[in-house]
């Protein structure tokens, strides 16, 4: 571990255009389970893996009643909801804020939902599947802070055109923002380093970036393999993953990223 721990900030140190790709494994050390981990959600609860499947049909069919559902008028997503927002970053969150800091990690691309990475100090946060603190129109695509909405009348209407709001999580079936997309695949294709961190990388489009940034075509310097040689793909999990296996990746620190994310900022501030 140690000599993995070194190699990854020497890496870091010597990058010119390094960046985060984050899932919820970052979080299980701030209390926020996972999803897919051996106590995640989706694992433990059948039930609650095959409800978020219809959230944004329900969307689509009966905004009201999926605003009920929001706020916790109704079901237990909205308490779920509360227990995020509440949520404080752990050392994991504040490593990636100092890289940040350092000059060394351009951003964080992150799946995660809870704000934590903002929490902690990190200023370009690239929130790919949206954020609960925010709510979105996805008729004109505008964000308004999640206070400003009324509980009221629901639902909500968006300020700028009339449509109804939805809070602005990502749920499975609906697309991907354009806005963050774009920036995401932009960052991805020019990047010299991607440090991947408590993701099971399984899920789509997200899990296509580190596949971006290895075999991005059009880039001189792609060797024989066609991969692009000059990028190099650093994960941290708990446990390996289809990145790991399949060669994407050049090498996995496993572990929790609660302790070994600051273990590798120590280790970077002593080259920069
Ligand atoms: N440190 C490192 N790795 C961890 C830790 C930890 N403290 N805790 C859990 N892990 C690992 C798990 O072993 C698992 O491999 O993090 C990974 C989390 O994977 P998932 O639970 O699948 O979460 P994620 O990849 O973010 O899921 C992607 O799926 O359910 C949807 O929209 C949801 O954004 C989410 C998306
Ligand atoms: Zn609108």
């Amino acid at each position: 571990m140690e000599s993995l721990i070194k190699r990854a900030a020497k890496d870091l140190a010597e990058s010119k255009y390094a960046i985060a790709l984050t899932g919820a494994g970052m979080s299980t050390e701030s209390d926020i389970p996972d999803f897919r981990g051996p106590k995640g959600m989706w694992t433990t609860n059948k039930e609650a893996e095959a409800k978020a499947y219809e959230r944004y049909d329900l969307f689509l069919n009966d905004p009201k009643a999926y605003w009920e559902e929001l706020l916790g008028l109704r079901g237990i997503y909205g308490t779920f909801r509360e227990q995020i927002r509440q949520a404080q970053p752990n050392p994991g969150h504040y490593a990636l804020a100092d890289l940040e800091t350092l000059g060394i990690l351009k951003c964080v691309i992150t799946q995660n939902i809870d704000g934590l990475h903002k929490k902690a100090g990190s200023k370009r946060v690239l929130e790919y599947h949206g954020s609960v603190n925010a709510v979105r129109c996805i008729s004109c695509g505008s964000r308004f802070p999640w206070d400003e909405i009324s509980p009221d009348e629901l639902p909500p209407r968006c300020h700028k055109c009339g449509a109804a709001l939805k809070d602005d999580v990502v749920h499975f079936k609906e697309p991907i923002p354009s806005d963050v997309m774009e920036e995401s695949e932009k960052e991805a294709s020019r990047c010299d380093l991607m440090l991947i961190c408590g993701t099971s990388a399984v899920v789509y489009p997200f899990a296509n970036l580190p596949r971006m940034a290895r075999f991005h075509r059009g880039v001189t310097g792609l060797d024989v393999m066609g991969h692009k040689a000059n990028v190099k793909i650093i994960e941290v999990n708990a446990d390996p993953t289809p990145l790991t296996h399949e060669g994407v990746s050049d090498y996995l620190i496993q572990g929790r990223t609660g302790e070994v994310l600051p273990r590798i900022v120590k280790e970077a501030k002593k080259l920069t």
